[in-house]
């Protein structure tokens, strides 16, 4: 069986032992050092100025949204663009917190949402929730560039391409703030986890008081200070006084020590991802069963997953039995097209048609790209793309 997700983490019995050790000594559990000193490393690494840690990609995707609304950068009944092939919890919060997500279909060589495409909606929408699928993108130099002229806030949802570059910049940093997945069998696990990273100072103390109640107590002592004197809040009651609206989405001390340790292999990671899905990418592009996937403006490709697109229903059925019959784990294309999915059309009404994505969603599928998969296991998943 080649499973979709290998191992919890990376190095997992390695890294096991030590947890153990470290748990055994801790007299705190909750979020304390070791998450602050995650989310330090994880700026230094991604090259952002602040990263805020929570308990999974869809809370930061959440937190995200309710930060810019707290700030008054997006109010109630605004128009958000965001990827059609994508995630469920991308897509969420748009809707739970009273914006109207507008659908952006996606190129079907990149799988992605280009200019041309976000072009037609720039006008209509007052911000853009675009993810990065599966470790690619399109031309997001062009699409930060049309948000930027048009007045339009740019977010990434990066859950699926940390470590991914074009032009030798990271993906995740393009537009004002970026979401990130630690989820087991994303690139870097934390079991369960998900950060926020931004350049915006004022940004970052939102969501850093959205994470956690609305407090200020995660925040710099200055920024304490400043909050406490306009409210008139003296040292007592500041350990409860709730500024703003929030959640309680905080990780664990032991999801920040899995990370601290997680990123000692991100290099290692991605480069074995990145290494196996050439290999598997180069054998895939000789079957002509398959659309090809148009990747070449990329510098370097980092993803968990590979998508497999047939060139038609009978193509599909076919592929999807041979891997199934192999015993390699296979999934829909993330969420597919999110417009047909049951909660989509019970909160959105949309006439948009999504043609690409729609056809990715009937016709696709994808298997793992584990940094841990062996030689064996991927000449198999290479003797498996082979035309029959
Ligand atoms: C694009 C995208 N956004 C958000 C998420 C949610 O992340 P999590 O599973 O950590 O909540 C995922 C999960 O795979 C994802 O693919």
């Amino acid at each position: 069986m080649i499973k979709l997700i290998k191992s919890s983490f990376y190095r997992e019995a390695k890294i096991k032992e030590k947890l153990l050790k470290f748990i055994e000594k801790s007299s705190v559990l909750s979020m304390s050092g070791e998450c602050l000193k995650f989310e330090q490393a994880f700026s230094i690494k991604q090259q952002r100025k602040f990263s805020v840690f929570v308990n999974s990609g869809s809370s930061a995707n959440l937190i995200l949204i309710q930060a810019l609304l707290n700030l008054g950068r997006l109010k109630k009944g605004d128009k958000v663009g965001f990827s059609a092939l994508t995630w469920a919890t991308n897509v969420m919060p748009i809707i739970q917190l009273g914006l109207v997500p507008v659908p952006l279909d996606c190129e079907p060589g990149s799988l992605n949402v280009s200019s041309k495409i976000l072009k037609k909606q720039i006008k209509n929408i007052r911000a853009l929730f675009l993810t990065n699928v599966l470790g690619f993108c399109d031309d997001l130099g062009e699409i930060a560039k049309m948000c930027k002229e048009n007045g339009v806030l740019f977010l990434e949802d990066n859950c699926e391409s940390l470590g991914s570059k074009i032009k030798g910049k990271l993906l995740g940093n393009y537009g004002l703030a970026s979401t990130f997945s630690f989820f087991a069998g994303h690139h870097l696990s934390t079991i369960e986890g998900g950060m926020v990273c931004t350049n915006d100072e004022k940004l970052q103390q939102m969501l850093r008081m959205v994470r956690a109640h609305g407090w200020d107590r995660n925040l710099q002592v200055s920024e304490q200070n400043s909050l406490r004197k306009t409210g008139g809040v003296d040292d007592f009651f500041a350990k409860y006084t709730f500024y703003d609206l929030a959640y309680n989405v905080r990780p664990m001390e032991i999801n920040g020590f899995i990370g601290n340790m997680q990123l000692n292999y991100w290099d290692e990671i991605v480069e074995k991802r990145e290494a196996n899905f050439e290999k598997i990418h180069a054998a895939m592009s000789l079957n002509l069963d398959f659309l090809p996937l148009k990747l070449e403006h990329m510098k370097l490709i980092s993803n968990f997953a590979v998508p497999v697109i047939c060139r038609d229903k009978k193509t599909f059925e076919k592929y999807k039995n041979k891997f199934q019959k192999a015993e390699v784990e296979i999934r829909p294309i993330i969420a597919g097209d999110i417009t047909r999915q049951p909660f989509f059309k019970k909160y959105c009404s949309t006439n948009r048609v999504c043609e690409n994505s729609s056809f990715v969603h009937e016709n696709g599928f994808y298997f793992g790209n584990s940094p841990e998969y062996t030689k064996v296991e991927i000449n198999k998943l290479i003797l498996l793309l082979k035309k029959t």
